[in-house]
């Protein structure tokens, strides 16, 4: 298994690419199964992620073509879907226990082909993560849905009928399932307290392309028409804002001076304003948006993460490895997932102070951290380690590698480009 190495004390300087967004990438990739036209993508990221649900559309019958992007940057992927024809309505449990978000296609399956067989997601090591709103959004148009053998079964024979569904949580995927679900239903559907993070709202524009009349885009409220038949369409993936949040942090954490190219401060301003008030300037230029540290210490500041327009929290593990070295004291409460602070042991061998009371983590800053060989159990807080290694004195080994290559696209390249000394160690 791969590992990266860090050596930490180097300052960032210099540009990086954002690449386009996983988490907006994800459903609209899902969104092909709709329709046997193809849908073309653009500024898709190349992510271990991404493969694995061309794996799970290839599987249904999505014919897929990978090219080299448009972007003006060289770096995203171009992919045409085409799915002339479903050849299996079931999502192994093979392939949705490598990536939750494989339960995309239940919605889009459901409405297409009258029928869907999803393996339950389980657990992961953020939180219990249950489908539950998923399927009561199904339900309310119409679905009839059992658990079986670790599946979810839906049929919907004659189709789903549109209807008025209120979440009585606010919830990304389950509002990405209901809007493709309703795309190809009987009538209007009205949802009520819909998610609003900026990845629905580049679905719903994609949707919107392939000629599904919607409603409320970036409200609470979204109202879908269905139709009968979707149309052929080309659709940028808007660039991935929790990547650019993350980088901000890393070179925050370096006292660094890098342009984000791509990067949109529009789609991310609570984590702005945290940085900000931690003592990070963040100015948007033509490019994207720079980033450097304001002359001085980086303050503690308190953070809650929130939906969306709140502080996310697929920030939350870096804004903690920042604040580990903040002047001061802060306050990080999570209040989506309810395991998210996997990575604060391992910020602890690293030398941060962080006590856990419930929900929330008391970070005092520390002067210095230290390298040690770490790992970490998702994405993000392996990322988070990734950041204090940067700063941390002598050497940091990061082990389990593959979940950064779940949703960070070279990231050893990117750094090391702006100075950084990092290096991935094969095998
Ligand atoms: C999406 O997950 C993202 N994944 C996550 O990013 C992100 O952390 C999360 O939204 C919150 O912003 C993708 O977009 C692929 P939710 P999702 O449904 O859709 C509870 C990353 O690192 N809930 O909004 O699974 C759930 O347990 C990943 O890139 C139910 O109770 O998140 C959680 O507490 C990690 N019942 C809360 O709602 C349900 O049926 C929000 O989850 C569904 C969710």
């Amino acid at each position: 298994m791969d590992r990266i190495r860090i050596r930490g004390g180097r300052q960032l300087k210099g540009e990086i690419v954002v690449s386009g967004s996983k988490n907006a990438c994800l459903p609209a990739m899902a969104a092909a199964l709709l329709t046997d036209k193809p849908l073309v993508l653009k500024n898709v990221p190349r992510l271990a992620d991404i493969a694995t649900m061309m794996q799970l559309l290839r599987q249904h019958g999505v014919e897929i073509e990978a090219a080299p992007g448009e972007n003006g940057h060289a770096h995203g992927t171009r992919l045409t879907l085409k799915a002339g024809k479903i050849t299996s309505t079931t999502a192994p449990y093979d392939i949705v226990r490598k990536m939750r978000a494989s339960v995309l296609v239940l919605g889009p399956l459901l409405a297409r082909e009258g029928e869907a067989r999803v393996s339950l997601p389980g657990g992961c090591s953020i939180g219990a993560r249950p489908v539950d709103l998923h399927i009561a959004g199904l339900k309310a148009m119409g679905a009839r849905i059992d658990i079986d053998g670790g599946y979810i079964v839906a049929r919907a024979p004659k189709g789903l009928t549109g209807a008025r569904f209120t979440f009585p949580k606010v919830s990304v995927g389950a509002t990405e399932n209901l809007v493709m679900a309703a795309a190809l239903a009987k009538g209007t559907t009205v949802i009520d307290n819909a998610a609003r993070e900026p990845e629905i709202i580049d679905l719903a524009e994609c949707l919107t392309k392939m000629g599904v009349p919607i409603a409320g885009i970036g409200s609470e409220t979204l109202t879908i028409e269905g139709v009968e038949q979707l149309k052929p369409a080309t659709h940028v993936v808007i660039p991935d804002r929790i990547e650019a949040g993350t980088y901000a942090m890393a070179i925050a954490m370096t006292s660094g001076d890098v342009e984000l190219l791509g990067g949109r401060l529009d789609l991310m301003e609570a984590a702005a304003q945290s940085l900000r008030a931690a003592g990070v300037v963040l100015e948007k230029t033509n490019r994207g948006f720079r980033v450097r540290r304001a002359n001085g210490e980086l303050h503690g500041v308190d953070v809650m993460t929130e939906p969306y327009p709140g502080f996310p929290t697929d920030l939350q593990a870096q804004m903690m490895a920042l604040m580990t070295r903040a002047d001061g004291a802060s306050m990080i409460t999570e209040t989506i997932f309810e395991s998210r602070f996997m990575h604060v042991p391992e910020l602890m061998r690293m030398g941060a102070n962080v006590t856990i009371h419930h929900e929330s983590a008391l970070v005092r800053g520390v002067p210095k951290l230290r390298g040690a060989e770490v790992m970490a159990t998702d994405l993000r807080a392996s990322v988070s380690l990734a950041i204090a290694g940067l700063a941390a004195e002598g050497e940091t080994t990061l082990h389990r590698v593959y979940h950064l290559d779940r949703g960070y696209e070279r990231l050893e390249e990117k750094l090391a480009a702006c100075g950084a000394e990092i290096e991935r160690l094969k095998g």
